[in-house]
């Protein structure tokens, strides 16, 4: 029996001691022990078996109990402040991929960049909308035939999600009256998401997004907004443009225009081929009024226009439904 506990002793230390500890279960020592029994008279078996087994089971303990530790001490801590792939053990399945920003994202801010160092302010249209500032501050009559071009979602509260960045002109202006009238101007540009009611197809999208201009000061004219606008463009394309506009009926400008650039042969174009890239005019006297601007004092022009048609210009893309895609395919060609 005294050989039993030298050899549970000397067993269990070792166990503390190995990297794998089940192994110990293997050694002679251990295997001497059982070899023993069949020497022993019958009479003694029974209790030299029962130490063996009490053995054996804190051989077990200790060893399960090694097994965890040594378990524990591969276990990496986890930081859970730090980002997700930091703390996987699978890189392979799960690659390490940073977002970019969306094509769009990236045109607008260009766009704004633009406008601002014209001096613009930049403010970004609402996606939800009223009645009111959709129409009515736009002089859009009740029930006029305009509005059909500009059908749009509605929420059963009678919100809207407007169809055009226009929606931002009466905010805009309210907002400058008292700028204009302790002498100076409004300049604002507004950005945002647009939505219609469309049959989509390579150039129409039902959700798109549009940027807008408004300037009102006392000697506005149309002389100055083609020329910012062709400063925009020229700038905005890197290169010398021909322009022209052509009349266009929009209820909130009178007049109004279409304005038309000619496709640079860079970018695919033939002389002679025009594309209309937006709306503008000046402001109508009753968009002034319904901002409690003296339509006689003030004048302003603005102009409105998407801004996927822009960058497929620029980019040569065939299809304007790849922006709201979230194709990775397409993503990836503007890292
Ligand atoms: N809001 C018009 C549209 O989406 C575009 C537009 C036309 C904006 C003339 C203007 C403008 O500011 O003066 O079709």
């Amino acid at each position: 029996m005294q050989n039993i506990n030298d050899v549970r002793n000397k067993l269990i230390a070792q166990v503390a001691d190995s990297d794998n500890p089940r192994e110990i279960l293997k050694t002679t020592e251990l295997k001497q022990l059982y070899s023993v029994i069949v020497t022993l008279p019958v009479e003694e078996r029974g209790v030299y078996g029962k130490s063996i087994n009490e053995l054996k089971q804190a051989l077990e303990l200790a060893i399960s109990s090694r097994e965890a530790a040594l378990e524990d001490a591969t276990v990496q801590p986890i930081d859970i402040t730090a980002p997700w792939d930091v703390n996987t053990d699978y890189p392979s399945l799960l690659p390490i991929e940073h977002g970019t920003q969306h094509p769009l994202t990236l045109e607008l801010e260009t766009i704004i960049d633009i406008f601002t160092r014209m001096g613009f302010d930049a403010i970004e249209s609402r996606q939800i909308d009223d009645d009111y500032h959709m129409f009515g501050a736009l002089n859009f009559p009740e029930n006029h035939p305009a509005r059909d071009s500009y059908d749009t979602f509605r929420t059963e509260e009678g919100f809207i999600s407007p169809a055009h960045t226009s929606t931002m002109q009466n905010r805009i202006l309210v907002n400058g009256r008292a700028k204009l009238e302790a002498g100076g101007q409004i300049a604002a540009v507004s950005y945002g998401r647009v939505f219609r009611n469309e049959d989509i197809d390579a150039t129409h999208e039902h959700t798109f997004y549009q940027c807008e201009g408004v300037f009102v000061s006392e000697t506005a004219n149309l002389g100055q907004m083609l020329g910012t606008l062709r400063s925009f463009f020229e700038v905005y394309y890197s290169q010398k443009l021909k322009i022209k506009t052509q009349p266009a009926y929009f209820p909130f400008v009178e007049p109004g225009l279409e304005f038309a650039i000619e496709r640079p042969v860079a970018l695919g174009g033939k002389p002679g081929e025009w594309l209309e890239m937006l709306g503008c005019g000046m402001i109508h006297p009753n968009v002034l009024a319904a901002a409690g601007i003296d339509s006689t004092k003030y004048r302003g022009f603005a102009w409105g226009g998407g801004i996927e048609r822009l960058a497929m210009l620029k980019y040569g893309i065939e299809d304007i439904r790849h922006f709201e895609s979230g194709k990775l395919q397409f993503l990836r060609k503007f890292l």
